[in-house]
C-alpha cells in the first residue's frame, strides 16, 4: 500500500493534502496515516491465520499515544522497554495482560510496576535480572511470569547498530546459561516460566536468519521439555524489514507461513514484537526548504538544500547511514524554479556536518519548496531531541479526511519549564 498519492501534482495522504497540513501546522511535522497502520496490522494478523498468536507492537518504534490507542483498539498487545513506555500503553488503553516487558536494564521500580500490573510476561535478559526479579516478586508476594531472552548468536545481516542476536551484543542470555536459569526458575516459588524469546535485530530483509533463529528456539523448547519444563509461548521478537529505497524485504506471508509450519507440532502460542513493519511506511516527515546553496564549482562542490528539519528531528541518516526516499510535495512555481534538476544534499540547520537527511537527491528545488521524507513513521519522532534547543515537531494522524493533532509542536517554554537559572531558585 502506498502512503501518498498525487492529485494535480500535489501529494496527499488519505483525503488530506500535505500542502494544507504545512499551511495549518507549519513544518517540520510528522504525519501518519491511520489506514496505512491498519493495513499493516491486518496484513500481519491474517498472515498468521489460525496459528494462536499475539502481536505485541514494539512501542519504541513510535510511542505517540494516539498511535498506541489505535493499535490497542485493533487488539494489539505491546512490547515495552521502560516504565515510561508502560505508562504510555496504559494511558492509551492497552490491556496489561497483552504486555511483554523487554530490555537489559530494568530498574527495581520498573520491575515492581510491571509485577503489580500483572502484565503477560517479563522478558529476562540476564542471571542478575532474574535474581532481582525473584527478590522483588517475593517482597511483593507476587509470582513473576517470565520468559528468558536467548542470544542465539545468529547474524541478522543488518546494520551493526541494530543487530542484536550475536554473542558480541549485550542482549540476551547464552543458550547454555539459559538452560540452567530455566531449571532454577522452574523451582522458584516466585517465578513462573511462561515463554522463551529472542530478537536478533531490526530491518532484517532476508528470511533465513529469522527462520534459523526460530529453529534454534524450538530445539531449546524440546530440550526444556525433556527436562520437564514446559514452555507456553515462543516470542520471536520484531525485526521484519521494510522498503525504504529499493530494499526487497521478504513478504510477511512467507515469514508467517514458515513460522506456522515450524510450529505445527508444538502446542505453543506465538508472540511477535513488530515495530517498524507496522508504522515505518505509515509516516513521513514534512519539511520545507529554507535556503538553497548550490555549489559554486559544480565539479568539486556539493549542492546543499537547507531544510527546516534536522538530525534532531530524524537521526536515522546520521546514526545508521539510513537512506530515506524524498518526495516533492507540491508542483513548483515554474517561473522561480531552477529549470534543471540538480543532485541535492538535504541538510538541516543544526551545527554538525552529520546533520543531513538525505544525500544526492535528484530534485528541482526552490526556496520554500515542500518535501516529504518518506518511511519516517518508525524510529523518527521517538528518537528526536532538543539538540540546538530546537522545539520538537508536531505529530499528526490522518484518518480519511480528518486531521488529528496528536502532539502539538513544542515551544521554548515547554523546553525551559524543567530548568532553572543558577543559583537555583527551586526548593
Ligand atoms: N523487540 C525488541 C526486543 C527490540 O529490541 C526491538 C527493536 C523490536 C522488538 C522491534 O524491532 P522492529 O520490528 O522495529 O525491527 N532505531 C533503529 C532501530 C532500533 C531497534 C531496536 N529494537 C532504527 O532507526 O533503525
Amino acid at each position: 500500500m502506498s502512503l501518498t498519492k498525487r492529485k494535480n501534482a500535489d501529494l496527499w495522504i488519505e483525503s488530506v493534502s500535505l500542502k494544507s497540513l504545512a499551511d495549518k501546522y507549519g513544518t517540520p511535522a510528522y504525519v501518519y496515516s491511520e489506514a496505512a497502520i491498519r493495513h499493516q496490522y491486518q496484513a500481519m494478523q491474517s498472515a498468521f491465520g489460525q496459528q494462536r498468536h499475539q502481536i505485541c507492537y514494539a512501542v519504541k518504534a513510535n510511542s505517540n499515544i494516539g498511535v498506541l490507542a489505535m493499535l490497542a483498539n485493533m487488539g494489539a498487545g505491546f512490547d515495552v522497554v521502560s516504565g515510561g513506555e508502560l505508562e504510555r500503553v496504559l494511558r492509551a488503553g492497552g490491556d496489561p495482560k497483552k504486555i511483554v516487558f523487554s530490555g537489559v536494564g530494568k530498574s527495581v521500580a520498573e520491575l515492581d510496576f510491571a509485577l503489580k500490573l500483572d502484565i503477560h510476561c517479563l522478558n529476562v535478559e540476564s542471571h542478575a535480572e532474574l535474581l532481582r526479579l525473584e527478590e522483588r516478586a517475593k517482597l511483593l508476594g507476587i509470582i513473576a511470569p517470565i520468559s528468558l531472552r536467548i542470544n542465539p548468536d545468529i547474524d541478522a545481516k543488518t546494520h551493526p547498530y541494530i543487530s542484536t542476536g550475536l554473542s558480541e551484543n549485550k542482549f540476551g542470555i547464552t543458550p547454555k546459561a539459559a538452560i540452567d536459569l530455566y531449571a532454577y526458575a522452574d523451582k522458584s516459588e516466585f517465578l513462573s516460566v511462561q515463554g522463551i524469546d529472542c530478537h536478533i535485530g531490526s530491518q532484517i530483509t532476508e528470511l533465513s536468519p529469522l527462520l534459523e533463529a526460530a529453529r534454534f528456539m524450538l530445539d531449546m523448547v524440546d530440550h526444556l521439555q525433556e527436562m520437564g519444563i514446559s514452555i507456553t509461548h515462543l516470542n520471536m521478537g520484531g525485526g521484519v524489514g521494510v522498503n525504504y529505497l529499493d530494499e526487497k524485504p521478504f513478504s510477511i506471508r512467507d515469514y508467517a507461513s514458515s513460522l506456522v509450519k515450524l510450529l505445527e507440532n508444538y502446542n505453543l502460542d506465538l508472540l511477535v514484537e513488530p515495530g517498524r513493519f507496522l508504522v515505518a511506511n505509515a509516516g513521513l516527515l514534512l519539511t520545507s526548504v529554507e535556503y538553497l546553496k548550490p555549489a559554486s564549482n559544480p565539479t568539486t562542490g556539493r549542492n546543499f538544500a537547507i531544510v527546516d528539519a534536522a538530525m534532531n528531528d530524524l537521526i536515522r541518516p546520521a546514526l545508521y547511514q539510513a537512506q530515506h526516499r524524498v518526495e516533492q510535495v507540491s508542483a513548483l512555481d515554474d517561473a522561480s524554479a531552477l529549470t534543471t534538476e540538480l543532485n541535492w544534499d538535504l541538510v538541516g540547520p543544526v551545527c554538525e556536518s552529520a546533520d543531513f537527511l538525505a544525500k544526492n537527491c535528484t530534485l528541482k528545488l526552490e526556496q520554500g519548496a515542500l518535501l516529504a521524507i518518506m518511511t519516517a513513521g518508525a524510529y523518527g519522532f521517538v528518537q528526536s531531541s532538543n539538540y540546538n534547543s530546537r522545539n520538537r515537531a508536531p505529530e499528526i494522524i490522518i484518518s480519511k479526511d480528518e486531521t488529528h493533532l496528536v502532539r502539538r509542536r513544542e515551544t521554548i517554554n515547554d523546553q525551559l519549564a524543567l530548568e532553572s537559572t543558577f543559583p537555583c531558585t527551586l526548593p
